[in-house]
């Protein structure tokens, strides 16, 4: 080999390190968001939401039943009967034969802290019981089909975000942002991360999500960088714990660690592990041990093993990937979560061009903008690599031609796969008078049917549908 292409290759290799580098996942990840199954938002499906006993409120979704709060307060007595009809419906086998025919490698799947059950005050929150029953059947058939999994913390403890039916209640008294509702989200965490490991139908998550779009403006969001250092401690703590590696954190051998048999002992004993996590995250375990055990009777988990079986079943998992909504999300000086990280880490960034401010709303501006997308470099930059565009879609805030759409669809995908790549938002939307044409340009499985998406997803209608575009600068691509 000659040095000029050693050179090059080494330079080059800095740059795609990092697309490899994700346990659990594929080179490259073709995959959708599993929206609206475990956290229900009414507009993707208002016709099954108002055979719910749902409503659609025309402007503000807090002062009518938008939410899956405000139906579980509407119908405290048959809330859970009626989510159980929409989880069995919304995702099933059928579906996840439609993401292998796809070619779908990865999916996101969006959850609230409520599947935790024993996490929810039920004097004041209200949100249906039995959904984790469903996450684990559902997930049992995407690692069936191989389909690797993100566990997203879609909506937090407290509210996260205002005015949004994604955020589980529509209310603008955001609460999550306090030492309360943070300590909520650790046991969530370390809940999760201890199903992933030992529930064989979780055997196919290989990331857990710490949470889904904070408040862009940093100065709103106290304590989340605290948040994001604990999340990771947390995850490694229980992975610690229950004997598996984590890259790069050495930990002294605890004898009593590894003797331990069952679940509970295991995160008890963590406190031996004092030295490395901070108290905050040892109380969190700690707390987490009754949690844990309600959720795994429920879920008819073995957490009980004969001395040194907990280590052999072990010992081929993984560490999971933690993985933030990227530094660049937040703006007013935002904590950076590759300060957090403690082993694998990704990073996820949403890229939305219907809700303006991104590209000034034509064809020309939209091709221009996504085609020289400098976010990969700058988030890189800022040391948050790997990174996945986690939602994405085609929707457009102008009236998009079907020939729009394939090459919309062409210059999103040629982009975003020069990441760790996609995860579109999302894999479907309902077909319903109701819904109008909201599939056409929200729906994965629609534009696939309609000719938008490529059969193979890591192909193109035309593999140079940036070329007219990229290293244009004679326009204003900045609009709102
Ligand atoms: C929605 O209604 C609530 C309750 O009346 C109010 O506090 C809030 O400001 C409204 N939000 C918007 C965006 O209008
Ligand atoms: C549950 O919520 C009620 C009402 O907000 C509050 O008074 C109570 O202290 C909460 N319980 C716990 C265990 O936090
Ligand atoms: C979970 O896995 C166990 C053991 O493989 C299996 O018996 C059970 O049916 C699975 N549960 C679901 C809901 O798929
Ligand atoms: C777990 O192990 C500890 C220590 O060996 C033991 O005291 C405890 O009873 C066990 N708990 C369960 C639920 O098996
Ligand atoms: C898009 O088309 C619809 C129906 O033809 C029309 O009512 C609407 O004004 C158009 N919107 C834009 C932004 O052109
Ligand atoms: C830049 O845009 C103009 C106007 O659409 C086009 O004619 C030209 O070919 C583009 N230049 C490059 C380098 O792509
Ligand atoms: C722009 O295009 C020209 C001609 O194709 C090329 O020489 C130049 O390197 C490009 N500049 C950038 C910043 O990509």
């Amino acid at each position: 080999m000659s040095s000029t292409l050693f050179l090059y290759l080494s330079l080059i290799g800095a740059c795609f390190f990092s697309a490899n580098a994700l346990p659990g996942f594929a080179d490259k990840i073709y995959g959708v968001n599993i929206g609206s199954w475990l956290v229900l938002e009414p507009w993707m499906l208002p016709a099954e939401w108002e055979s719910m006993g749902g409503e659609i409120c025309q402007s503000n979704c807090s002062k009518c039943i938008a939410s899956e709060f405000a139906l579980a307060q509407a119908y405290p007595t048959t809330v859970d009967e009626k989510f159980k009809g929409h989880w069995e419906t919304w995702f099933n086998q059928e579906d996840v034969d439609q993401l292998v025919d796809a070619g779908m490698n990865t999916v996101r799947v969006p959850l609230g802290y409520w599947i935790v059950e024993p996490l929810v005050n039920r004097t004041s929150e209200f949100y249906p019981k039995g959904g984790i029953l469903e996450l684990q059947r559902g997930l049992r058939q995407l690692s069936k089909a191989g389909i690797t999994v993100i566990l997203d913390h879609h909506a937090l403890p407290g509210v996260a975000s205002p005015g949004q039916m994604f955020a589980g209640r529509c209310t603008d008294d955001v609460q999550f942002y306090t030492p309360y509702n943070y300590h909520r989200a650790l046991i969530w965490t370390a809940v999760m991360t201890a199903l992933s490991h030992l529930d064989p139908n979780f055997s196919s998550v290989a990331a857990l999500e710490a949470m889904n779009e904070p408040i862009m403006d940093a100065t709103k969001t106290p304590g989340l960088g605290e948040f994001q250092k604990n999340f990771v401690q947390t995850v490694r703590a229980v992975e610690i714990s229950l004997g598996i590696p984590v890259p790069g954190l050495k930990c002294p051998p605890s004898p009593r660690l590894s003797a331990a048999n069952n679940v509970t002992s295991a995160f008890g004993m963590v406190s031996t592990l004092s030295s490395i996590f901070n108290p905050e995250v040892l109380r969190v375990l700690v707390d987490a041990v009754p949690v844990f055990e309600q959720v795994a009777r429920q879920l008819r988990l073995n957490t009980a093993f004969s001395q040194g079986g907990l280590r052999r079943r072990l010992s081929r998992r993984k560490a999971l990937v933690t993985n933030f909504m990227d530094v660049t999300w937040q703006y007013n000086n935002p904590s950076n979560p590759a300060d957090a990280a403690i082993g694998p880490q990704a990073y996820d960034n949403h890229l939305y061009y219907s809700f303006g401010g991104v590209a000034a709303p034509n064809e020309k501006a939209y091709l221009t903008h996504v085609c020289n997308l400098d976010r990969i470099q700058n988030d890189a930059a800022l040391g948050n690599s790997p990174l996945w565009f986690g939602e994405w879609g085609l929707s457009t805030q102008f009236n998009a031609t079907d020939e729009f759409l394939c090459k919309w669809a062409d210059a999103q995908k040629y982009s975003y796969s020069k990441g760790a790549g996609w995860l579109s938002w999302n894999f479907k939307i309902e077909i319903s008078t109701l819904a109008g044409d909201t599939a056409r340009q929200w729906s994965y499985m629609e534009g696939l049917r309609r000719g938008y998406f490529t059969k193979d997803p890591s192909q193109f209608h035309d593999p140079n549908v940036c070329a007219p575009y990229i290293n244009n600068t004679s326009i204003d691509i900045i609009g709102t």
